[in-house]
């Protein structure tokens, strides 16, 4: 580049030609995703005000074919309908040399190269254009986290940890909640930072708990995070719901159970007295019925010997339905 200036100083000073010199003052610039992009071009020139004066800005994306982004020829401008909304062009550049563009709201689709090309006939000739490598920095997206493998000792047992965005790619970094709701480091040993995994090859020398994953680059950084517990899946809970439950409901059978046949032995009891007393078809009746509270008095009353009921039999019974 430098013998390009000096031939071109060269042949300035011989004075046998009209040159033309593009430059780009930042060759390398960084815009975040969303914001624009300034993309600085002047040139010098040894025909000071050409009515046909050229300025091309091209694009060309990583393995990608080159785009026109802006053309200007004699005045007259030519904006693709991929740049129409977002680009500024130059103001006036044949008297500021200054072809200048502004492209908005940078996609990481639009990281590449653009190339500013000038010619102002008759300088056709010397450093015609100039380019600019244009990176789009994006923020990490929230990542996922998740738990895979068996929590048996062991067993590797990993942690995932994954932005599906970010530019450039994020790295990661797992914390553990420890006391007092303090993040603590996890031995860098296990973790794949550029993967964002955590490996735990022997899950004793751990801590359960809830483990906490960062994914950072220059723009930015998001996180989540994953529970690490002793397999303590829905099933295992939902089993030992339904075993208490289980339980309890025996308890209950049990408890009726026992207080119902202590009922019935006492009942048998007064039966064997009353039938001393009772008349034969009231004797059956007490038999047919099953053994709960009401079937004793429709029985009894209906047989139409309310007086043959003795008044204990009838105060056991009451006390049932308020059990039941
Ligand atoms: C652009 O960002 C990268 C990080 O992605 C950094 O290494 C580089 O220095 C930055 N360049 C400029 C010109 O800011
Ligand atoms: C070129 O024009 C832009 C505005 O489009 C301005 O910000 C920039 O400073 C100018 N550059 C020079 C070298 O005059
Ligand atoms: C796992 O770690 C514990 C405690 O540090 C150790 O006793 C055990 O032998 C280790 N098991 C394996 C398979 O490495």
């Amino acid at each position: 580049m430098s013998s390009m200036l000096t031939l071109v100083v060269l042949f300035s000073l011989i004075g046998c030609g009209h040159f033309i010199t593009v430059t780009a003052p930042e060759r390398y610039i960084n815009v975040t995703k969303g914001n624009s992009a300034f993309l600085q071009c002047t040139f010098v020139s040894t025909q000071q005000q050409s009515p046909a004066l050229m300025i091309q800005w091209s694009f060309v994306a990583k393995n990608a074919n080159i785009q026109q982004v802006y053309y200007l020829q004699s005045g007259d401008s030519v904006i693709p309908q991929a740049y129409k909304a977002r680009l500024t062009p130059p103001t006036s550049p044949a008297t500021t040399k200054n072809a200048s563009i502004v492209i908005s709201n940078m996609q990481v689709s639009d990281a590449g190269a653009y190339t500013c090309e000038v010619h102002n006939l008759p300088d056709i000739s010397g450093k015609t254009e100039a380019s600019i490598t244009v990176n789009v920095l994006e923020m990490p997206s929230v990542p996922f986290c998740a738990v895979h493998g068996d929590m048996e000792s062991g067993h590797l047992v990993t942690l995932t940890c994954h932005s599906e965005q970010g530019s450039p790619a994020p790295t990661y970094t797992w914390t553990r909640l420890g006391q007092d709701n303090v993040m603590v480091p996890v031995p860098f040993g296990n973790i794949d930072p550029t993967k964002g995994s955590l490996y735990i090859r022997n899950i004793s020398q751990f801590e359960f708990g809830l483990y906490k994953c960062t994914s950072n680059n220059v723009v930015g950084s998001a996180s989540c995070t994953v529970k690490l517990e002793h397999e303590l899946g829905a099933g295992t809970i939902a089993g030992a719901v339904i075993g208490a439950l289980l339980g309890a409901l025996l308890i209950i059978l049990m408890i009726w159970y026992l207080t119902h046949s202590m009922k019935k032995q006492k009942y048998q009891a007064t039966k064997t007295t009353e039938m001393q007393v009772m008349p034969k078809s009231s004797t059956k009746a007490y038999e047919d019925t099953p053994n709960r509270g009401s079937g004793h008095q429709d029985s009894v009353t209906s047989r139409g010997v309310p007086m043959a009921t003795p008044s204990h039999v009838q105060a056991d019974a009451d006390r049932e339905e308020a059990q039941a």
